[in-house]
Formats: C-alpha cells, sequence, structure tokens
C-alpha cells in the first residue's frame, strides 16, 4: 500500500542544510495499522509531511522513493497530489480545528467532502449523520446543524475522524489525534477507529506517544530515533521482544501496563540530539547503556533479528534472540 524506500529529507537552515530523516524504509501493507513511535523531534511530522508532500519551504527531498499503491507520489504534480489527498489519503492532526471550518456548519462542511459522490444533498446528510452515530457522537443531526465552536474538545475530534473517513480512503494518516483528549475519551474513540478501520479496510499510519493506543490499535510499529527509523516489527515483537536499546528503553520496563491507555513514553535520560550536531556512528550512542565501542564508528542499519523484525543497533544483532 504504502512503501518508503531510502527516503532522505533535508531542511536548509542558517546552521546550513540539515538532514532530517536519512535512509527511511518502512512498507504499510493494505489495511494494517502502523504505529510511529518516538520522542519529539525525531522526524515523525516531517515524515507524514513528506508522505503529503506538506512540506515547509526550505525542506528538500534529496533521496529514495514514497510510492502509495504503487504510485510515484514525489513525481506527482501539484494538482494530482490534490486529488489524491483529498480520495486517496485522509488526513487527522492533533488540532480539529486545523481541518474544520469555523463558518460553515458540521453538516454543510461534511456534505462537501463527499462531493464526488454522484448521491442527492439529502442521501450525503444522512451519510455525514450516520458517519457521526458511528464515532460515537449522539444525536447526530442536530449536531449537523451546529458550527465547531459549539463543541466539546472530544467532539470536535470525533468530528475531525468523521470527515477523515467520510472519503474511504484508502490510506488514513493519524498524527497525535488523541493526543489531547482525556484517557476515558481516547479509548473510546481508538476503539470506534479500529472497528471503522476494519470495516472500510483502509490502512492506518498513526502517530502518538501513548504506548497504550499503540498495543491496542496497531498491527505492526515503526520506532523513528532522531530522523531515523531504528526498529521495526509486529506489535506482539516489539512490545514483546524490543531488540534496539532505545524501543527497549521505551517499551520494555513494565509489560503489565502495556494495555494501559493513560500509558505514555516514558522520559529517558539525555536529549533526541539536535539535527546540526548528530554524532557520528549510531545517533543513539550518546544516550546507549550498551554502547560498544564500534558504535562510534560503524552507523548501524535495519538489520533483520527475526522474520519480519528489523533493528539498527550491532549490539542487538551479536544477541541471540
Ligand atoms: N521547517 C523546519 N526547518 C528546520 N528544522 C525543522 C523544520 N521542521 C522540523 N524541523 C526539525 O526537524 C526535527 C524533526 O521534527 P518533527 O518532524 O517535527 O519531529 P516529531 O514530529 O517527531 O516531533 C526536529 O529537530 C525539528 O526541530
Ligand atoms: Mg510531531
Amino acid at each position: 500500500m504504502l512503501e518508503i524506500k531510502d527516503f532522505d529529507l533535508i531542511y536548509r537552515t542558517e546552521k546550513g542544510v540539515m538532514a532530517a530523516l536519512r535512509k527511511i524504509n518502512l512498507t504499510i501493507n493494505r489495511g494494517e495499522v502502523l504505529g510511529l513511535v518516538g520522542e519529539s523531534g525525531c522526524g515523525k511530522s516531517s515524515l507524514i509531511s513528506s508522505i503529503l508532500r506538506l512540506l515547509p519551504e526550505n525542506a528538500g527531498v534529496a533521496g529514495g522513493e514514497i510510492r502509495l499503491g504503487g504510485t510515484d507520489m514525489l513525481s506527482l504534480s501539484e494538482n494530482e497530489m490534490r486529488r489524491l489527498r483529498g480520495r486517496d489519503i485522509s488526513i487527522v492532526f492533533q488540532n480539529p480545528m486545523s481541518a474544520l471550518n469555523p463558518v460553515l456548519s458540521i453538516g454543510r462542511q461534511m456534505e462537501d467532502i463527499q462531493f464526488r459522490e454522484s448521491v442527492s444533498r439529502a442521501e450525503k446528510r444522512e451519510r455525514a449523520a450516520a458517519m457521526l452515530s458511528e464515532v460515537g457522537i449522539p444525536d447526530a443531526s442536530r449536531r449537523l446543524r451546529q458550527h465547531i465552536h459549539e463543541l466539546s474538545g472530544g467532539m470536535r475530534q470525533r468530528v475531525a475522524i468523521a470527515m477523515a473517513l467520510m472519503a474511504r480512503p484508502s490510506l488514513l494518516i493519524a498524527d497525535e489525534p488523541t493526543t489531547a483528549l482525556d484517557a476515558t475519551l481516547e479509548v473510546q474513540i481508538i476503539e470506534k477507529l479500529k472497528a471503522l478501520q476494519e470495516e472500510i479496510g483502509c490502512s492506518i499510519l498513526f502517530i502518538t506517544h501513548h504506548l497504550g493506543v499503540v498495543a491496542e490499535l496497531c498491527d505492526a510499529v515503526a520506532i523513528m530515533y532522531a530522523g531515523e527509523v531504528v526498529e521495526t516489527g509486529s506489535v506482539e515483537r516489539i512490545f514483546g521482544a524490543p531488540r534496539h536499546p532505545y524501543t527497549r528503553r521505551l517499551i520494555a520496563c513494565d509489560p503489565a501496563h502495556i494495555g494501559d491507555p493513560s500509558r505514555v513514553l516514558p522520559t529517558i535520560p539525555g536529549e533526541v540530539p539536535k539535527l546540526y550536531d548528530l554524532p557520528g556512528g549510531c545517533v543513539f550512542r550518546p544516550r546507549c547503556e550498551v554502547a560498544v565501542d564500534e558504535c562510534a564508528r560503524t552507523h548501524p542499519e535495519l538489520y533483520e533479528m527475526d522474520a519480519g523484525h528489523h533493528a539498527a543497533c550491532i549490539v542487538a544483532r551479536g544477541e541471540k534472540s
């Protein structure tokens, strides 16, 4: 479905050209939910902006490929890309207000998003009401007449998710869509999302720092660190047998709480290196407790640990699984 190969992204800044994403390799299969995890500043948003081609002015693609269902996204025209964003890819951001128009009623916006469907306005309205009910909004027909400022934060995000799913996308990209919500609400929305994902059969790229959400919603996980993907595998492998020291620090501490939706990324000592000050060798080495001398010299590739489970660590590669 989505295939990212050796993708490199740079930002031009006053400090020079910074390699923000380096040799990113990632695949999402049809109908698969991939969780993208990593501390703030690791490049998660840069990666989805690259996929969507919504990059800031000072960004540049320095190499690699991004393909959606075989289409080379990096070579599409702006128009073709816009069409793709409306039809094949939907997006939910952390702030629902960025997707919603304050001056139009919710119903009007949900009708408009169905502009490609050749059905009557009344039918579109009915579909919109049905989708609102699906994401757990009671009294949907009344809600359709309201404006976004009349709704609570949780309701707004539900509307944003309903809008994103209305287009029945083949890929839904969600950048921390539930982070601003309280834990109970978050669980409810994730459950809805999961049910709708199964019904529509879309793939999801889900960014969150809630590990419980990853365990609940995702099939596969990619761990990012300082602009690189450092581990990928099934949710069972990543939570049950993480191999990269960074993943272990993030995840392995208390498996008993994996299902706890309020569980967020633990704070680990040190910080993500700045892009203008990346260490040579392994980027995680300055924070790593198991680093050996070679880690300062050799930049690790994603080595296969078990079938479908990769980690970029020479120490892990030397361990028995
Ligand atoms: N337009 C930009 N120009 C320069 N640096 C940027 C720009 N956008 C993001 N960055 C830097 O790129 C890195 C990754 O940022 P981001 O993709 O937002 O990470 P995340 O979403 O994981 O928090 C950070 O070091 C951030 O400061
Ligand atoms: Mg981000």
